[in-house]
C-alpha cells in the first residue's frame, strides 16, 4: 500500500505493509499534533497579546470540559496505538506451525544458515516465496541481531539460548541482511543477502548441496561423541531414551515438569546438571565447548527426528538410522 513511499525499504514480506501502516499512522498523528500545537501557539500569541502596557490577564480557575477533552482524546489515541501495535507484535511472535525450519548462527562476523536438508550457507539465505519460514537463532560469541529491513523483522541472536522469528516473503528478489547490534570491529561488514526464490527454483537449489540432512549430520555427532552409549533406544542405558522426546513434557528429579523444546535440549547438552530427568543420576558430563553451535543445532534436528518406533523392541537401531532421520527432515520441506 505504501510501497512507493520514499525513504522506505521495499516491502517484501506479509508483515511489511502492516508495520509500515502503523508507522505511517504514528508519523501522521505526530505531524498533525505538531502542526496543531504550533498553530495554536502562534494564534494565541496574536489573539491574547497585551494591548496596553497596564493590561492584566483574567485569572482562570479550571474548566471541566477542557480537562475532560485533553485527557480523554489522548487516552483514546494511545489505546488505539497500543492495541494496533500489540496485534502486530503477537502475529510476529506467533510462529505458524507449518513454518519451514532454518537454523541460523551469528558469529563474528558472519551469518551461518543451515537448512534441514543439509544445505549450508554463509551471509546468504535462500528461501521460497509465499511460504512461512521459521528461523531459530543463536550466537557463537556475542549478541548479534538478525535484521532484514525489506521484511520488517529484527531479532537478537543471543549466545547460550535460542530465539525464534518468522517471516513469509511475498516477492522473489534479493534483500539486504544486516547485523543490527554492534558486535566488534567488523560489525558493519556482517551483512549478506536473503534470496527469495520461486518454490520450484528453491527446491532445485535445495537439492544442490552435497552433505547429508541436518538430522543425519546430528546423528553422526551423536555417534562420535558417544551419546548413544548412554541414551540407548532400548532404555537400558544410563541416560533417558530420546525417542519421541521432542515436544513432550518431561518429569524432573526436582519434581518439576518441563517441555522438551529446543532450549531444554540445548541446556541438557551443555549444562546437563541443570535439569535432571526423574529416575536418573546427574552423571552426564558437560559437552560445552565440544560441540559448536551449528553442531548443537544438528543434534537438535537429530533428536527432533527420533520418533517413537511403532514396535519398541523391534527397532533398537532406530537411534542410528540417518535414512529415517533424513526422510523426516525431507518431509518437512514444502
Ligand atoms: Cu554481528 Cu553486529
Amino acid at each position: 500500500m505504501w510501497s512507493g513511499f520514499p525513504l522506505f525499504p521495499e516491502q517484501a514480506s506479509t508483515m511489511a505493509g502492516r508495520v509500515d501502516a502503523l508507522y505511517l499512522a504514528l508519523l501522521a498523528l505526530g505531524a498533525f499534533f505538531s502542526v496543531l500545537i504550533a498553530c495554536l501557539v502562534v494564534g494565541f500569541a496574536i489573539k491574547f497579546r497585551r494591548r496596553s502596557p497596564g493590561e492584566v490577564g483574567t485569572p482562570i480557575h479550571g474548566n471541566l470540559t477542557l480537562e475532560a477533552v485533553w485527557t480523554g482524546v489522548p487516552l483514546v489515541i494511545v489505546t488505539v496505538i497500543f492495541l494496533w501495535g500489540a496485534e502486530i507484535f503477537f502475529s510476529m511472535a506467533r510462529i505458524p506451525p507449518q513454518a519451514m525450519d532454518i537454523y541460523v548462527v551469528g558469529k563474528r562476523w558472519m551469518w551461518k544458515a543451515q537448512h534441514l536438508s543439509g544445505q549450508r550457507e554463509i551471509n546468504e539465505l535462500h528461501v521460497p516465496v509465499g511460504v512461512p519460514v521459521k528461523l531459530t537463532l543463536t550466537s557463537e560469541d556475542v549478541i548479534h541481531s538478525f535484521y532484514v529491513p525489506a521484511f520488517r523483522i529484527k531479532k537478537d541472536a543471543v549466545p547460550g539460548r535460542y530465539a525464534t522469528m518468522w517471516f513469509q516473503a511475498t516477492k522473489p528478489g534479493r534483500y539486504h541482511l544486516f547485523c543490527a547490534e554492534y558486535c566488534g570491529t567488523k560489525h558493519s561488514g556482517m551483512i549478506g543477502w536473503v534470496t527469495v526464490m520461486e518454490p520450484a527454483a528453491f527446491q532445485t537449489w535445495l537439492t544442490g548441496g552435497g552433505t547429508g540432512s541436518l538430522a543425519a549430520e546430528g546423528g553422526k555427532i551423536f555417534q562420535s561423541l558417544g551419546c548413544v552409549t548412554c541414551h540407548r533406544a532400548d532404555a537400558q542405558g544410563r541416560g533417558p531414551r530420546l525417542e519421541g522426546l521432542f515436544g513432550r513434557t518431561v518429569a524432573l528429579a526436582s519434581g518439576e515438569q518441563v517441555v522438551a523444546d529446543a532450549d531444554y535440549v540445548r541446556e541438557s547438552i551443555v549444562t546437563p546438571a541443570a535439569k535432571v530427568v526423574a529416575g536418573y543420576q546427574p552423571v552426564m558430563p558437560t559437552y560445552q565447548g565440544l560441540v559448536s553451535e551449528e553442531g548443537l543445532m544438528q543434534l537438535m534436528a537429530y533428536i527432533q527426528s527420533l520418533q517413537e518406533p511403532a514396535g519398541r523392541e523391534a527397532a533398537p537401531a532406530a537411534a542410528s538410522s540417518p535414512a529415517g532421520a533424513g526422510g523426516r527432515a525431507g518431509a518437512r520441506q514444502p
